[in-house]
C-alpha cells in the first residue's frame, strides 16, 4: 500500500520543517487538499502555496482539486509539476477533454468521487484516466469518520478496473484512514491510501506513515 499523507492535519504554519523532515523512501506522496470555499464549504490554499511546496520538497505531489469550474484552475497547477492532479467528477463540465489536457503535461489524470455519486459515472472516463479517488467521507474537513459504504465501492471498482483490457488504473481511497481500517481498505483493493491525521497527530510523520504500511501485509497462512 502507498501513503499519501494530506497536509491539511498539519501545521501549516511550520511545513517548512515538517517537509524538510519527511523520508523520501517512506512517504509515497504528498496529498495537497485545494477547497475553494465553493465546491466545499472550506477555504485552503492554492496555486502558489502548491508552487511553494514543489521548491521544498521531492517528494511527489498528490494534488487533490476540491473545486468548482475544474477546467479553469487545473492548469494553474501545472507549474507545480505534480506526479497526479485529481479533480471531481461532480465539478467538471469536460472531464475527458480535462483528463487529457493533464495527461498531454505528463501528469497522471486522476477523478475524484464523492461518496453519494453512483460509480457508474466514471466508466465512460476508463480510457482517459490513470488514477480513481474514491472519497470515503465527504469532502472538505479532514479527521471525519470512514463511511462503512465505502469498501463495497473500493471492491466493485477494483473489480471494474481490473476486468477491463487498457492500461492500469491505480485505486487511491481518501478520508477516515488510520491504523486500524487501513488493512481492510488495503484487502478491498485500494493501492494508494490518503490519510491525514493518521499521519500529522504528532510530528513523527515517518514513524506513522510506516505503522499504517505494517498492517498492510498478508496474515501467516
Ligand atoms: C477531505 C480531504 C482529505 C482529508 C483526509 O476533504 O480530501 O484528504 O484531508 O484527512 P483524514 O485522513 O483526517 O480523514
Ligand atoms: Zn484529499
Amino acid at each position: 500500500m502507498k501513503i499519501s499523507p494530506s497536509i491539511l492535519a498539519a501545521d501549516l504554519t511550520d511545513l517548512k520543517t515538517i517537509l524538510k523532515n519527511l523520508s523520501k523512501t517512506m512517504v509515497d506522496y504528498l496529498h495537497l487538499d485545494v477547497m475553494d470555499s465553493h465546491f466545499v464549504p472550506q477555504l485552503s490554499f492554492g496555486e502558489s502555496y502548491s508552487l511553494q511546496i514543489s521548491k521544498i520538497t521531492s517528494i511527489p505531489l498528490d494534488i487533490h482539486l476540491m473545486v468548482s469550474n475544474p477546467e479553469k484552475e487545473v492548469p494553474k497547477y501545472f507549474v507545480s509539476k505534480p506526479k497526479i492532479i485529481s479533480f471531481h467528477i461532480e465539478a467538471s463540465s469536460s472531464p475527458i477533454r480535462l483528463a487529457q489536457t493533464i495527461r498531454s503535461e505528463g501528469i497522471l489524470a486522476g477523478i475524484a468521487i464523492n461518496p453519494a455519486t453512483p460509480i457508474e459515472r466514471i466508466e465512460p472516463l476508463l480510457d482517459e484516466i490513470d488514477l480513481i479517488l474514491l472519497m470515503s467521507v465527504e469532502p472538505g474537513y479532514c479527521g471525519q469518520t470512514f463511511l462503512p459504504r465505502s469498501l463495497a465501492r473500493i471492491r466493485n471498482l477494483k473489480s471494474i478496473i481490473s476486468s477491463r483490457d487498457g492500461g492500469k488504473i491505480y485505486l487511491e481511497v481518501d478520508g477516515g484512514i488510520h491504523k486500524e481500517n487501513i488493512k481492510t481498505i488495503w484487502e478491498a483493493g485500494a493501492d494508494i491510501a490518503v490519510a491525514g491525521s493518521a499521519c500529522f497527530t504528532n510530528s513523527d510523520v515517518n514513524s506513522n506513515v510506516q505503522k499504517l504500511k505494517d498492517e498492510c501485509v498478508p496474515a501467516p497462512s
